[in-house]
């Protein structure tokens, strides 16, 4: 029997590894920054080639906060780059844009320079690149039940109706599909935050490589490593059913 598994639908990365990289280097931490940038850039291009439909990256935790002022304002200068940049690749390459987390705490500028990415490209129908901007999942969840509560207090729901798929259309990521496949950079093996709801069953890849060095072929790595994988979801082996 076949075990193999298409190439991932979603695929989540934890893009770890950017201060480590520009250390290496003596230079300072933006400079890891930076070229993480263009790596993001290229991976949108990558993984629209490898046929995936979403891809969902880290760039900025709700914990990341307690930084330097001087990194802070670093990020938030290539955001305002990066957003440029990025629309006009995603109307190039018909990429539909969105973020998750809670941008409210950003800068005007970038909170509304987010929201015309999304509606500017929302008719796009190729990849959907997701960026995680002021992203953490205990935020997010604690935004969705405090959603799900005013309704309930208006009347609108009452708490028998309360389901998963309740609590999953109130998260940022509603209308996604679960992440089939999470890739860490840098190699630490945690979650930091990330997608705590929607990860429940999805396979988690770490590679040691530093996120400046991620290229195509480590995207392939990944890849193939999921397409290998058995998934269970929490019942049983094929050929163990009795
Ligand atoms: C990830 O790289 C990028 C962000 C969190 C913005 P880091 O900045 O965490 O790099 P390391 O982990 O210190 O090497
Ligand atoms: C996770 O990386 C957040 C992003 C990639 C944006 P961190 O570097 O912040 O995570 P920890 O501190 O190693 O857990
Ligand atoms: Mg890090």
């Amino acid at each position: 029997m076949n075990n193999e598994n298409a190439v991932p639908r979603h695929v989540a990365i934890i893009l770890d590894g950017n201060g480590r990289w520009a250390k290496q280097r003596n230079m300072p931490r933006s400079f890891g920054h930076k070229e993480g940038c263009k790596v993001i850039e290229q991976t949108v291009y990558d993984a629209g080639e490898l046929g995936i439909e979403y891809l969902t990256a880290y760039g900025f935790s709700t914990e990341n906060w307690k930084r330097s002022d001087e990194e802070v304002t670093g990020l938030m200068k290539l955001f305002r780059i990066y957003m440029k940049r990025l629309m006009g690749i995603a109307k190039e390459n018909n990429v539909r844009v969105k973020s998750i987390g809670d941008r409210r705490r950003f800068p005007e500028d970038i909170a509304s320079g987010l929201d015309d990415l999304e509606e500017q490209t929302k008719d796009n129908t190729g990849l959907t690149f997701i960026i995680a901007l002021n992203y953490g999942a205990r935020d997010e969840i604690t935004r969705a039940v405090k959603k799900v509560a005013e309704e309930v207090r208006v009347g609108a729901l009452s708490p028998e109706d309360i389901t998963e798929d309740v609590i999953a259309s109130r998260l940022d990521t509603a209308g996604i599909p679960d992440p089939d496949l999470l890739i860490r950079t840098g190699g630490e093996m945690r979650l930091s935050n990330y997608l705590l709801y929607q990860a429940a069953y999805t396979e988690f890849y770490v590679t040691d490589v530093l996120w400046p060095d991620f290229r195509m072929e480590d995207l392939k790595k990944a890849v193939e490593w999921y397409m290998h994988r058995e998934r269970r979801f929490g019942g049983v082996k094929q050929e163990q059913t009795t």
